[in-house]
């Protein structure tokens, strides 16, 4: 077998989660969330009021984080923060308004970046994230880079945080959606851009099931080619 590694990076709500976790369930591949594992750092920050410009303090709290990934009864990854599930806290807006700032701390990144090197050992994963193609697995066979249209994905995520009873303003989420795109690609450390390599994606007008069957496709031509050498 040929396994690859799958990187799918790109703006914030554009459909990279839900595409990633529903390619790589059909691919037969496992998925790795890593804007969770940043939002699970920005969850413990809040609760333990850690100051994102004290090093100090960011240097103690890491070295007290630790991040896992279980499956669910129903067979779905869920977050874990220090032994609790954090899955639907970490989703919510007040989080959502603080991990770009957080993500954008050097050493939390080099903290994140060296776990997800050593979650995914072995071949065969979908990573999705920011810099999944360009600074943890340059090596990807697969790169690809999703965009869409910033209202059309403030409409999107009202709509999930709707499902989950979160009712909040357009507005807001557009307004968060904006600030989170600015502080992602303009940080020093490692900001979102597009690998060279990447094919991208805009999802402006896709479903998701054509976003899921074009990674499908994607990954088919990649895993054939790579088989006949
Ligand atoms: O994919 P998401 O919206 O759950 O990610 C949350 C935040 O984490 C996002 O604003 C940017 C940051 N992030 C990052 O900096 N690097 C990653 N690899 C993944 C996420």
């Amino acid at each position: 077998m040929s396994k690859i590694i799958i990187a799918i990076d790109g703006y914030s709500s554009c459909g990279k989660s839900s595409t990633a976790k529903k390619a790589a369930a059909y691919i037969g591949y496992s998925y790795i969330d890593t804007g969770a594992m940043y939002r699970a750092v920005t969850l413990f920050f809040i609760q333990n009021h850690v100051s994102a410009s004290s090093e100090k303090e960011v240097a103690a709290a890491l070295e007290n984080i630790n991040i896992e990934f279980r499956l669910s009864t129903t067979g779905l990854n869920e977050t874990y923060l220090n032994g609790l599930n954090v899955e639907d806290e970490i989703r919510k807006l007040y989080v959502a308004n603080k991990v770009s700032e957080v993500s954008a701390i050097a050493e939390v990144r080099h903290a994140m970046v060296a776990q997800q090197r050593k979650m995914a050992k072995k071949r065969g994963f979908v990573m999705d994230g920011r810099d999944i193609g360009t600074v943890v697995f340059p090596e990807a066979e697969l790169k690809i880079f999703m965009t869409a249209d910033p209202l059309v994905r403030a409409q999107r995520r009202q709509i999930e945080l709707m499902a989950k009873g979160e009712i909040t303003d357009l507005e807001d989420i557009l307004k968060n959606i904006e600030k989170r795109d600015i502080i992602d690609t303009t940080r020093a450390e490692s900001p979102l851009r597009q690998a060279e390599d990447a094919v991208v994606i805009d999802t402006t007008f896709m479903t998701l099931d054509e976003q899921v069957d074009q990674v499908i496709l994607l990954a088919d031509m990649v895993i054939s080619q790579k088989l006949r050498g």
